[in-house]
């Protein structure tokens, strides 16, 4: 077997030493630099800017293998992948490149010798195709390679027209594809027809054009050749296979997914479940190690997606235990030599995939469940759609991203009604805006109706999320409803943490959002949507389910307060005391009295010390107590609280000690990391910490590690020398606009002739009326100034726009002042004119408008302004 290592190897050598290439490493997966891409899809990707001519290659070739994804936006195989054997979510592409050096008959001549000469392989067997009316590529295929015409094949746009997206270079382009079937008779007409025999290896772009927003094409000032060829495909091809995933690129991950599951792999049908796990890694892998994470939006929903969908497919092959990031390790050691950054972030990618993991398990089986009984549901009605409301509810409660959803759909024949669920989504939206929009209510407020009487409003949160309830009581105001029930798992707003969110389920398995639960008067009130909750409605018997992670992600920040209370003692003094807090599940907040400011030193000790204690996995004990011997061992009470005589106590290992009312984990450890944001003093002796806990904490230290990475990339420096280099730029950008603005006054000044020759002469007074281009006010006033010296009989009129708004200045020569004319004045009926306003002094006055569309007009007509 020829390892893929040479393989790579050999081609970046071909051009390198026989043609003269440079080797440029790959750019990252994720660009840091292109807002029109989501990940990197090809190649050329990091040469756009030459291609475009928005900067010059310091070389003029250039050859690499870089790490691309297909996923979304133009270029986009995910259906493809598993299925067949040669579409990937991620795939390396071996490319060379000429910018404004070699063109067509170069590139094709040295893909040929490399296919045929130095790889051996046979020519009967290999087409090129050309894009429609290239005919120059076609006689250059003819005579370079002998090929003769009948596997020369034209094709259009869709084939033979390479764009990288929407907008950006492009060109036509011409493709190698090879025939690994096993027919004596070839058939040229399975070429570009999704047939896995004759594939594609090879794509070579005649880049001469820019595609800009309005899908018009321009052309370049100079042409440029940029080649991709499928690293992989490559690989299985000159190893005589007809699967990448039999080579050394996935033996590996395969072995590794066999030996987990226990289940080998298999290259026909059943292996799917093996390809697309190996597949998704991959992509996981490197984007994470490139800066992306998984999350709710954009770039991060697209990795949810492929994670969730990979562990999916696990389920599969009855890997129900987090198992992904199992095969990270696999991933790095195989790569190190290339693609060092993996072995670099190894854990931290580890660590990001099981998370995910480990949260989508939750809801996957049940999900799964659910979905085969709608699945029946359709069935059994001789339908083959699954209805919108169905795939939201999938999304919605079990977090399955669509492309899941119509996965398994299409797995078992069926459809999804895409339109209609993309209608639930945007009324979530909406619901979420109302939601959003609750800003609290008082006792007063409240006219409140019985529902039941004999019932009691307890509270059993503390160690369930989920109870069975009935109303109490019922409330109706303006757009919310509220709701008091015999018992709830919800904690109500107290002590500084936030209310419950979760849901309230009907007795058919709907569900509607609880979107606050407040604490008025004793009572624990429950809000929800008036419009979502019917009053035949209040006699149910509900399931009350909280949000499970956002609990844990206040108990966790809760338990840090309390943490960060008795630290802040140990490192500031005992004196510190808590003057307030705020707990929700994105952060916290917390306040104490503290005369001085604390010191970064300080600062860091204090954070230090908390990660200790939550490294040290201390139990969290609560216990009912009698307040006295509470407060006797050394409990500690809020100033100012009213305690009853039984309190709850919350002790952290032999740390911490307070009396609390709060929700919390049940080990320091759970808490996983704690990182301060913020702090300030808000008012004379209090000071505030704001930080973030575990998930939150994570994502913070990668989204800076991110922030870190574009801003070494656009600055082009190390780490250490970036606040240097940002202050560098600011002095240095302070300069240039000091030497701009100076050099746009001596062009204004040298000027001032041409102002004075412009003027016009009315009823004896001369009127000098003209638009200036500049932005400077002060420049205006000095130009203002100097005509104003050298004219007499003379008003002096001068605009500019200034963010798209006019500006102007009216300045009198002396004399006519001195007979009446005032610049106050004058400039004020200008303004207004331009429908703003303005006024000054006799000699000269400013005024600013807003319809910059008048401005000419105005300039025109100065003489009306006189009168
Ligand atoms: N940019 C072209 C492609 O992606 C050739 O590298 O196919």
């Amino acid at each position: 077997m020829i390892k893929s290592a040479d393989i790579r190897q050999q081609f970046i050598d071909y051009f390198k030493n026989q043609h003269g290439h440079k080797f440029i490493p790959s750019s990252p997966v994720v660009p840091l630099t292109d807002p029109t891409l989501l990940f990197t899809n090809a190649g050329m990707n990091q040469f756009k800017p030459y291609f475009l001519g928005e900067s010059k290659a310091e070389f003029p070739r250039a050859v690499n293998s870089q790490k691309c994804i297909r996923v979304s936006g133009k270029h986009n195989d995910l259906e493809e992948v598993g299925r067949d054997t040669y579409h990937h979510t991620f795939f390396e592409m071996l490319g060379n490149w000429s910018f404004g050096d070699y063109y067509k008959a170069e590139a094709i001549e040295w893909a040929w010798k490399l296919f045929t000469e130095v790889w051996g392989l046979d020519a009967s067997r290999l087409y090129a195709s050309v894009y429609k009316d290239d005919d120059e590529a076609l006689q250059l295929w003819k005579k370079i390679s002998g090929l003769p015409e009948s596997r020369i094949l034209r094709f259009g746009e869709k084939d033979n027209f390479w764009e990288m997206g929407e907008t950006g270079p492009c060109g036509p382009c011409s493709e190698i594809h090879y025939y690994r079937g096993n027919d004596k008779n070839q058939d040229p007409g399975r070429v570009n027809a999704d047939d896995a025999d004759y594939i594609e290896l090879w794509n070579l772009v005649f880049i001469q054009y820019n595609r800009d927003e309005n899908g018009k094409l321009h052309n370049l000032p100079t042409k440029h050749v940029d080649t991709g060829a499928g690293f992989e495909r490559i690989v299985a091809t000159l190893n005589n296979v007809n699967s990448n995933y039999e080579t050394d690129v996935f033996f590996p991950l395969l072995d590794k997914i066999s030996a987990l599951s226990g289940r080998d792999y298999d290259s026909g049908v059943a292996g799917m479940p093996h390809r697309v796990i190996a597949d998704h890694l991959r992509m996981l892998s490197f984007a994470i190690a490139d800066g992306a994470i998984p999350g709710n939006e954009g770039r991060s929903y697209v990795l949810r997606r492929i994670l969730r969908r990979a562990v999916r497919y696990g389920r599969q092959l009855e890997l129900t235990q987090p198992f992904l990031h199992e095969i990270v390790p696999v991933l790095a050691e195989q790569m190190k030599g290339v693609f060092p950054e993996l072995k670099q972030h190894e854990q931290h990618i580890s660590n990001i995939i099981k998370s995910e993991e480990e949260s989508f398990s939750q809801t996957l089986d049940r999900g799964l469940d659910i979905f085969d009984k709608i699945a029946g549901a359709v069935h059994d009605k001789k339908k083959t759609i699954i209805p919108g409301a169905d795939v939201f509810k999938l999304y919605d409660t079990f977090g399955f991203p669509m492309d899941l959803t119509r996965l398994l759909a299409e797995e078992k024949g069926l459809q999804i009604e895409e339109k209609q669920f993309e209608k639930f989504m945007q009324e979530q939206k909406d619901r979420a805006r109302a939601a959003g929009k609750f800003k609290g209510v008082s006792q007063e407020e409240l006219e409140w109706k019985i529902i039941d009487k004999n019932t009691e409003n307890n509270f059993c949160g503390y160690d369930k999320l989920e109870a069975e309830a009935q109303i109490v009581k019922v409330a109706v105001t303006g757009e919310y409803i509220y709701l008091v029930f015999n018992t709830t798992p919800f904690y109500a707003e107290s002590g500084g943490q936030v209310g419950d969110k979760g849901e309230l389920i009907f007795p058919d398995g709907h569900a509607i959002q609880i979107i606050d639960t407040k604490l008025i008067a004793e009572n624990r009130v429950h809000i929800v949507l008036k419009k979502e909750l019917k009053t035949d409605d209040f006699k149910e018997r509900f399931q009350l389910k909280v949000k499970t992670e956002d609990r844990r992600n206040i108990a966790g920040n809760h338990s840090a307060t309390h943490l960060l209370h008795r630290v802040l003692k140990d490192v500031l003094g005992e004196q510190v005391k808590q003057s307030g807090s705020f707990v929700n599940s994105d952060y916290l907040r917390f306040d104490f009295n503290h005369h001085t400011g604390i010191s970064e030193l300080e600062l860091e000790s204090i954070q230090k010390k908390i990660n200790e204690k939550i490294q040290n996995s201390l139990p969290v004990q609560i216990k009912e107590m009698e307040y006295k011997e509470a407060v006797e061992e050394g409990a500690v009470a809020l100033f100012g609280e009213k305690y009853s005589d039984k309190v709850r106590t919350v002790k952290m290992g032999d740390y911490s000690f307070e009396l609390c009312g709060g929700t919390h984990v049940s080990n320091t450890s759970e808490i996983l990391y704690f990182l301060i944001r913020s702090e300030s003093s808000i008012a004379s002796g209090v000071r505030r910490i704001e930080a973030v806990t575990g998930k939150k904490a994570h994502e913070a230290a990668t989204g800076a590690l991110t922030l870190e990475k574009n801003l070494m990339s656009s600055f082009q420096c190390k780490k250490e020398d970036l606040p240097q280099r940002i202050t560098e730029l600011k002095n240095e950008n302070a300069t240039l606009r000091k030497e701009v603005e100076e050099m746009e006054k001596k062009i204004l000044l040298s000027d001032l002739d041409r102002f004075i020759s412009s003027a016009r002469e009315i009823n004896n007074i001369k009127l000098i009326a003209q638009k200036v281009n500049t932005t400077s006010m002060d420049q205006l006033k000095e130009l203002g100034d100097k005509l104003r010296e050298k004219c007499t009989g003379t008003v002096i009129t001068l605009a500019m726009i200034s963010k798209n708004q006019p500006q102007v200045l009216v300045a009198v020569s002396d004399d006519l002042m001195k007979s009446g004319y005032h610049a106050g004045k004058l400039v004020g009926k200008i303004g207004k004119a331009l429908g703003g306003g303005g006024g000054g002094r006799p000699h000269m006055a400013t005024a600013g408008g807003k319809n910059v569309e008048k401005l000419d007009e105005v300039l025109k007509n100065i003489e009306s302004f006189l009168v």
